[in-house]
């Protein structure tokens, strides 16, 4: 992999994927949906190693949306297995590397086992003090939203101290840091309801490839293009 031309300032901090495409590029090979999943995760443990290589500090991987239960239920149980199996398997490799897990989404609402799963890693990797990779499961923007403000209401927030500050610190992960860069894959052109309220100024890159044919030269190349960009922030350019 060639990242060489990749100045160390230019790296964004904290970077976003929405992993698409899992499921066309099984339909392409005319397999099961369940076989694109299975290797989008090997493209995710990949690029998860790369972002790690590259001393990028956050990575938010979106891998299953509120909206996503709509799914069968064999494809969401597939993807739950995967999770759980994932989470399981991998400690060596998140100690070997100091990568911490984190969650961001609705803990309430998965299944027991999966949640249990997380908040396990979760913990075990709390101290380390590499690569941060936030597992975006059962996650929705409007959702984390939604439960940013049931927990102002509970705390009996008065209006006047109701801030952009008050509201970003009861979001998911009040600590990381708002994502600098967010990946589509498969070529879609939306949010699908990811990090709405962090995304505010977040520079998007649209790639046409599907997840699974996903490399960390692709990764590189994005990053490439982030360097190039003129965040004003709505400022004036300087
Ligand atoms: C992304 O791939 C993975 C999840 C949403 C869980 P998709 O499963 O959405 O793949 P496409 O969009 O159908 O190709
Ligand atoms: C977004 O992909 C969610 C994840 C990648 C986990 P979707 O495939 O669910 O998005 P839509 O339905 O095309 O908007
Ligand atoms: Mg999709």
């Amino acid at each position: 992999m060639n990242t060489d031309r990749i100045h160390a300032a230019n790296i964004p901090a904290h970077i976003g994927i929405i992993m698409d495409g899992n499921g066309r590029w099984a339909k392409k090979r005319g397999q099961l949906r369940t076989q694109g999943h299975l290797e989008g995760l090997s493209r995710a443990k990949a690029i998860v190693q790369t972002a790690s290589d590259m001393g990028i500090r956050y990575l938010t991987l979106y891998a299953f949306s509120t909206e996503n239960w709509k799914r069968a239920a064999e494809e969401v149980s597939f993807i739950m297995g995967l999770v759980k199996q994932y989470l399981r398997s991998e400690f060596a490799f998140f100690r070997k590397n100091h990568i911490r897990i984190r969650h961001a989404g609705d803990m309430e609402t998965l299944p027991p086992d999966i949640a249990g799963e997380i908040r396990g890693v979760c913990a075990e990797t709390a101290a380390f003090p590499g690569l941060q990779v936030v597992l975006a499961l059962n996650y929705g923007g409007r959702n984390e939203l939604v439960r940013a403000v049931k927990r102002i209401v509970q705390e009996h927030t008065a209006a006047e101290h109701i801030t952009e500050g008050c509201i970003g610190a009861r979001l998911d992960n009040p600590d990381v840091p708002d994502p600098d860069l967010i990946i589509r894959t498969a070529g879609e052109f939306r949010t699908s309801n990811f990090l709405l309220w962090e995304a505010a100024y977040a520079e998007y890159y649209i790639s046409d490839k599907l997840w699974p044919d996903w490399s960390a030269e692709d990764l590189a190349e994005a990053i490439r293009a982030y360097g190039n960009r003129d965040r004003r922030f709505g400022g004036v350019q300087q």
